[in-house]
């Protein structure tokens, strides 16, 4: 079975061919990257119409790589939510189109159960399992028990961490996207340069010991950037090492914290996956990984270009749901938000 997947719901417009054997035969992306970087962030409006105006091309880019034609495929899944919702609109309608046309299934995907699945297209990994997933607009700490079931151990309060990274990218003068920036500069600093805080390590309720706030964290660099003033190429990397390694801390105790609460709950897990575009940082890669040994489970995280937004894990989402039969009606309604 070969699956189209289409992924519009931020600043990348993909799409992909996927097989049901696990095999991606083509991942086309296309980054709006240049056209928001003049505005510090991604603009709606913008991205809505550029997906308008590349998706046709991607998608025919998609098959040509693959080398095959539509009528190969089977069935076509895209994004349905959560997301900015003119490109999940985009993508939506464009899925619906090829389905009426070819005669073969619709199915949308939530874009964080994409995220939480990709593993399992490039690892041998049976539910259930605990992920974390660290994107953009997530931070969530979860059991996957199916592509239909996610228990929510605990999320951020306020800011997501890919957020987090974003913004005190662009308090550092480093250009959008901030996350790949902030990893490269931190190359250079010293991580215990700068104290800054791990917001909610004080509470010692167990309904936050698996919560993250980031926000406090993002106060304080802005409070020291503006302490210290003109900033030299040394303390611009110090601050990034110091908040990289502030967001290390917060990311492993939480982490450690859902083992701890999964293993009093005799909830057996053998495997901890990390997914989302936060997750291609080596560092945190590391330092989970470390954190999965200490407590003798397996780490998993997608490789670096699936882990960040792609048409490859939506189309994998959408063969995780075909196996239950879970097909979309063409009156699927595009959603900007759409929990697990
Ligand atoms: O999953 P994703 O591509 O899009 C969303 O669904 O949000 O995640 C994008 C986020 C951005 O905030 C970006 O700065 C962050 O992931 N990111 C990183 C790295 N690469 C991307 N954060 C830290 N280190 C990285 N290497
Ligand atoms: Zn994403």
């Amino acid at each position: 079975m070969l699956i189209l997947g289409i992924e519009t719901s931020c600043d990348e417009t993909s799409a992909a061919i996927v097989s049901d054997r696990r095999e991606i035969l083509s991942n086309v992306l296309l980054t709006q990257l240049d056209q928001h970087i003049v505005c510090g962030g991604v603009v709606p409006e913008v991205a809505a119409r550029s997906h308008l105006d590349q998706l046709d091309s991607v998608i025919r880019h998609a098959l040509k790589e693959a080398d095959i034609t539509l009528d190969k495929i089977d069935a076509v899944a895209a994004t349905g939510g959560p997301g900015l919702i003119g490109g999940v609109i985009v993508g939506v309608t464009t899925a619906k189109t090829i389905a009426l046309a070819k005669n073969i299934p619709f199915i949308a995907v939530n874009h964080l159960a994409g995220h939480a699945l990709t593993a399992r297209l490039t690892h041998d990994i049976v539910f259930p399992y605990l992920l974390l997933l660290v994107s953009g607009g997530h931070c969530q700490l979860m059991i996957v028990q199916s592509p239909l079931d996610y228990d929510i151990l605990g999320e951020t309060m306020d800011d997501a961490a890919g957020e987090a990274f974003d913004k005190t990218a662009k308090l550092l003068g480093v250009p959008y996207p901030g996350g790949p920036q902030i990893e490269k500069l931190a190359k250079q600093g010293d991580p215990l340069k700068f104290q800054f805080p791990r917001p909610l390590f004080h509470k010692k309720e167990p309904e936050f010991s698996c919560s993250f706030s980031f926000s406090g964290l993002k106060t304080a660099v802005r409070q020291t950037i503006e302490k210290l003033g003109d900033l030299t190429e040394k303390t611009r990397a110090d601050c990034a090492a110091s908040f990289q390694y502030a967001v290390g801390e917060i990311l492993a105790n939480r982490t450690l914290n859902a083992m701890k609460k999964c293993q009093e709950r005799n909830i057996n897990l053998t495997h901890f996956v990390v997914a989302g575009g936060v997750a291609a940082n080596e560092y945190l890669r590391q330092l989970l990984e470390k954190t999965a040994m200490s407590q003798n489970m397996k780490f998993v995280a997608p490789p670096l270009n699936l882990c960040t937004d792609n048409a490859a894990m939506i189309a994998w989402g959408g063969i995780e749901k075909m196996r239950l039969n879970q097909i979309d009606s063409l009156s699927f309604v595009p959603r900007p938000r759409w929990p697990l």
